[in-house]
């Protein structure tokens, strides 16, 4: 028969245990856990123009701070793409609970396996190595007239149409962002 004290730390451990899951899942999955902060989500959907007409995709979506924005100001159709299961609870919860939830698709599993070719905007805040693996999809998927924003990190190689030093978001135009072809040799 469990005691009162007995409980108690079986509660304790298993709030440090989901906490601990909470911080560290995501640095395995491959891009740590932080959302990204209000003003810096207004200037990702003020720079790509994001209206009720776009698809928005965030690849690591965490727990909504941007596709539930976009969703409910813009209008827009948005896609939350997030590997890590605890997070993806709290996304369907927002998208249950919340206002324009109906707009939301929440698609738990790994964005380096998405089809992005419908989108219209595709936000990311990852790390290098994650932008790095994504240039090579970003340049065989995307449709011309699609904007990426990012926060933080730069497409590597990539021409950015502004970046905003405040905010540090990059907004790329595809295919304006396509690196120059290196000269021929000889
Ligand atoms: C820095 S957070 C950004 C969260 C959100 N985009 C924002 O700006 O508030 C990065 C997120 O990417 C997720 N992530 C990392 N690797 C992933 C992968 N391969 N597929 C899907 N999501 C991934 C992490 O679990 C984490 O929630």
């Amino acid at each position: 028969m469990l005691t009162q004290n007995d409980a108690l730390f079986v509660l304790a451990v298993g709030a440090l245990v989901g906490a601990a899951y909470f911080m560290f899942a995501s640095f395995i999955f491959g891009a740590g856990y932080q959302p990204a902060p209000r003003a810096v989500v207004t200037r990702m959907l003020d720079d790509a123009q994001v209206a009720s007409t776009d698809r928005l995709v965030d690849l690591g979506a965490g727990t909504g701070a941007i596709v539930f924005r976009a969703a409910r100001e813009r209008g827009a159709r948005a896609v939350a793409v997030e590997i890590d299961p605890f997070r993806i609870g709290i996304l369907r919860l927002r998208r249950r609970f919340g206002r324009a939830g109906d707009r939301v698709e929440i698609r738990w599993g790994d964005m380096f396996r998405l089809d992005l070719r419908a989108a219209d905007v595709v936000a990311v805040f990852l790390w290098p190595g994650a932008m790095l693996r994504l240039r090579s999809v970003f340049e065989t998927q995307l449709k011309a007239g699609s904007r990426v924003v990012s926060h933080w990190h730069p497409v590597p190689g990539w021409k950015a149409h502004s970046y905003d030093e405040t905010t540090r978001v990059y907004l790329y135009r595809w295919p304006e962002a396509r690196p120059d072809p290196s000269p021929s040799a000889g």
